[in-house]
């Protein structure tokens, strides 16, 4: 079922393609390392059965979903996009996990929430488009709780991108993928959190297609290529928007040479 906030026909020539508002209306987002990364955040963040987690940057709601349904945990699910927090109700319905999960607009930098609140905090794949990454993860401290875990996936370089792979991937995705070391893992030490685990991996293109499609329900998949392919069709704006997106560096071909994730966890 489609939401009263689904885009008419009409419409669909105003709206402004950005990375995330395409995936919001076709209703997937994704973070590197898929359904694998996410357990193993699952598992260094001690989340189990009954914890009190928030999900910054929840995108359509994918983690929230799967952790009340698994875990039977409480969560809240965060984002900056009023569609993908439709999305995310949308599935939180579909999947009859309502009563265990809520969902709000909210922005990572500035948390609307008090403080020492979660058991735990994770966010996959958000930072990377936050220019104030140290604020961010300072505020994800604080809202956990002293005792809890704050944890994070990101996209990490294993080593340096030619510049004109990095300013492709800025300029179409809006994203500043860091290292490990002086980059993503100081994050975690500059908000004080301790017995920091870090964890990198590097990932390619098949094994990144089947943890991303193994996230998915069948029917998510058919609805997003549908989404995709009439939006597509209908949207001018759109179709200059996957032009641009197409106009790649010939350095992208090499991506996973350089491309990998990493799992960063402190505890407060
Ligand atoms: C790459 S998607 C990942 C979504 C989700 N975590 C997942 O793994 O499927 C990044 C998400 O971060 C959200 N986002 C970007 N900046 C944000 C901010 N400042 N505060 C909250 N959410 C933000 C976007 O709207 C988008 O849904």
């Amino acid at each position: 079922m489609e939401n009263k906030k689904q885009l008419s026909l009409e419409k669909i020539s105003e709206l402004e393609p950005s990375y995330f508002e395409l995936q919001a209306y076709w209703g997937t987002t994704k973070h590197v390392g898929g359904l694998k990364a996410t357990r193993e955040l699952i598992e260094l963040c001690h989340i189990n059965k009954g914890k009190y987690v928030l999900d910054v940057g929840c995108g359509v709601g994918i983690t929230p979903c799967y952790l009340a349904k698994r875990y039977d945990c409480r969560v809240v699910g965060v984002d900056l996009s009023e569609r993908m927090i439709d999305r995310s109700n949308e599935r939180a319905k579909r999947e009859g996990v309502e009563d265990r999960v809520e969902f709000r607009v909210a922005d990572a930098q500035n948390l609307p929430f008090e403080d020492n609140i979660f058991d735990a905090v994770i966010c996959e794949s958000v930072l990377a488009f936050i220019e104030d990454k140290q604020g961010t993860v300072d505020e994800f401290a604080r809202v956990g709780k002293p005792g809890g875990y704050v944890g994070f996936n990101e996209v990490t370089w294993i080593k340096a991108p030619p510049p004109e792979l990095a300013e492709y991937l800025s300029r179409t995705v809006g994203a500043e993928f860091l290292t490990c070391d002086n980059g993503w893992k100081e994050l975690l030490e500059g908000s004080g959190l301790r017995e920091t685990v870090v964890r990198i991996y590097k990932t390619n293109a098949l094994s990144q297609w089947v943890n991303e499609v193994r996230q998915f329900e069948f029917l998510d998949f058919l609805r997003a290529w549908y989404r995709f392919l009439f939006l597509f069709t209908k949207s001018p704006a759109c179709r200059r928007f996957a032009k641009e997106a197409l106009s790649m560096p010939k350095s992208i071909f090499g991506l996973f040479k350089y491309f990998g994730y990493g799992i960063y966890v402190g505890r407060k």
